[in-house]
């Protein structure tokens, strides 16, 4: 089966890449700018018809949530026109196409983790995109798989775990939100679970549903995993700082995010027999790994 992902640096097209070899019958091509670029849809075509893939893995997006607040008309060019297009053109080719959305469609005032039958409400331009996105690929191409997933944390490109690391080099204390509440997700394991419903879709020739969550297993706040990369990384010889809990309105963003985005990832183990790693262990192995690689 051969899938094409779109973007090349990007956290999710790395971890494909790394992940594909450990799944049979996988063979992966990731296609970035400028031969695929998401604000030129011209771009999509020709790409299409040269690798000729069984299935396109939309990962590529606008994924910088403040900045958008300043440019929504380039995020829903990339996050709702591009994924509209690259549905219709996949339905013209015969072939599925996954896309991956986020857990900012929510207004994260629910007491209890999201399910898919729960009605987003982004409150962000980000939310706003990527919601519009999912709509886009509904409409397009009825052989579609929504995947939702949060907190992406990896080896690759930028994240929170790195961002805390770099910050402990050279400061002694950190101020870290502590009433966002979400699941902090491992690409490789969000890359792990794509790669397994593509296998599903391979040999039952459809997707069991349309929708579906997936997110690391276990609730943490910003603080939470802060503090948590810096407890694993210091008795290692890495770096290290005190961590302390501040509120949201102690750290103004641009994009106001949701308080609580857990997300519940039930349905997609139950119909892919797949589940994210625990936050902690995950951010502790990739921890070791991040001052390995230093
Ligand atoms: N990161 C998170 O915490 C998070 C949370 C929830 C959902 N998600 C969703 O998960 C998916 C993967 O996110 P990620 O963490 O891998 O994001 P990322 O690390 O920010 O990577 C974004 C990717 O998009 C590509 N890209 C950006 N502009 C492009 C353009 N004009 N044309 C083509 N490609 C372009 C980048 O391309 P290059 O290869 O050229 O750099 C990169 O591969 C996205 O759909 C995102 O919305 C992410």
């Amino acid at each position: 089966m051969k899938i094409l992902v779109t973007g090349t640096e990007g956290q999710l097209a790395r971890a494909l890449a790394a992940r594909a070899q450990f799944h049979r019958g996988i063979e992966l091509v990731c296609i970035g700018r400028p031969n695929l670029d998401l604000e030129a849809p011209a771009t999509f075509a020709p790409v299409l018809k040269l690798i000729a893939p069984d299935l396109v893995v939309n990962a590529a997006a606008h994924t910088g949530v403040d900045q958008q607040e300043d440019e929504a008309e380039r995020a829903f060019t990339m996050n709702a026109e591009a994924p509209s297009a690259l549905a219709r053109l996949t339905r013209l080719s015969g072939i599925p196409i996954i896309q991956v959305s986020t857990d900012y469609v929510f207004d994260g005032r629910s007491a209890r983790p999201y399910v898919e039958a729960d009605l987003p409400n982004p409150q962000t331009v980000y939310g706003r995109s990527k919601l519009a996105g999912e709509d886009a690929v509904r409409d397009g191409n009825p052989d579609h798989l929504i995947v939702r997933t949060a907190w992406v944390v990896s080896r690759y490109g930028r994240n929170f775990v790195k961002t805390m690391l770099t910050a402990a080099q050279s400061r002694d204390r950190l101020t870290v939100v502590a009433d966002q509440f979400g699941n902090p997700t491992e690409a490789d394991d969000l890359a792990d679970g794509i790669l397994a419903a593509a296998n599903t879709r391979r040999s039952t020739g459809s997707f069991p549903g349309r929708l579906y969550h997936l997110a690391g297993q276990g609730r943490a706040s910003w603080y939470e995993l802060a503090r948590h990369v810096l407890e694993v990384s210091a008795p290692l010889g890495g770096p290290s700082a005190v961590v302390e809990p501040i509120s949201s309105s102690m750290w103004p963003a641009k994009a106001a995010r949701p308080a609580n985005s857990e997300l519940n990832s039930d349905a997609f183990q139950r119909d892919f027999g797949y589940r994210a790693g625990d936050w902690r262990a995950r951010t502790a192995t990739l921890v070791e790994t991040l001052l390995q690689d230093r």
